[in-house]
């Protein structure tokens, strides 16, 4: 197909995210806690070519943008997706995520002894060692979390 082509319609008004990773839109839609009974319109590609990466997926969401914390989500699976806000039909906003070298909040250590898993009052923290393949290092354990690790908490 060529490159020009659109694979899948303009939307009017909502959030088109681009540039995912290739295979992991469904982690998106997860993510995002869309089960697709929403009464919205979802459009979903998956494994189109893409200048850039060689093949992207993309979702487009009618009606809905995003909140900060699933941008910080999106960005450990999906590190050079560009979020758009469309309103009537125009990208009024586009965001380039972006991995932030300390991690706070967003997910759980792996580690059951951790003491960010523990009922004292810490919050979970990580240092991101490599965006591409991910690999986190937890602050208080040092326990090494890549991308299944923190797929599974999704
Ligand atoms: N898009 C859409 N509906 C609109 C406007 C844009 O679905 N009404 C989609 C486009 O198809 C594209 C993304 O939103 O996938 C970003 O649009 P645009 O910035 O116009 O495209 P590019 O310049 O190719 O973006 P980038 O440089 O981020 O690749
Ligand atoms: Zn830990």
């Amino acid at each position: 197909m060529h490159e020009t082509m659109l694979y899948v319609s303009k939307i009017r008004n909502g959030t088109v995210i681009d540039h995912i990773t290739g295979g992991h839109a469904l982690d998106v839609i997860k993510i995002l806690g869309i089960t697709g009974r929403e009464n919205r319109i979802i459009t979903i590609a998956m494994n189109v070519p893409s200048k850039r990466y060689g093949v992207k997926d993309i979702v487009k969401i009618e009606g809905r943008e995003l909140n900060p914390q699933e941008v910080h989500k999106i960005a450990l699976l999906a590190p050079h997706a560009t979020i758009n806000i469309i309103r009537d039909y125009n990208v009024v906003e586009k965001i380039r995520v972006k991995l932030p070298s300390v991690i706070e909040n967003i997910i759980k250590c792996a580690n059951p002894t951790c003491i960010s898993n523990s009922k004292e009052p810490v919050k979970a923290k990580f240092y991101v060692k490599s965006e591409d393949p991910l690999l986190l290092k937890c602050h208080y354990c040092g326990q090494i979390m890549e991308k299944l690790d923190i797929l599974k908490q999704f």
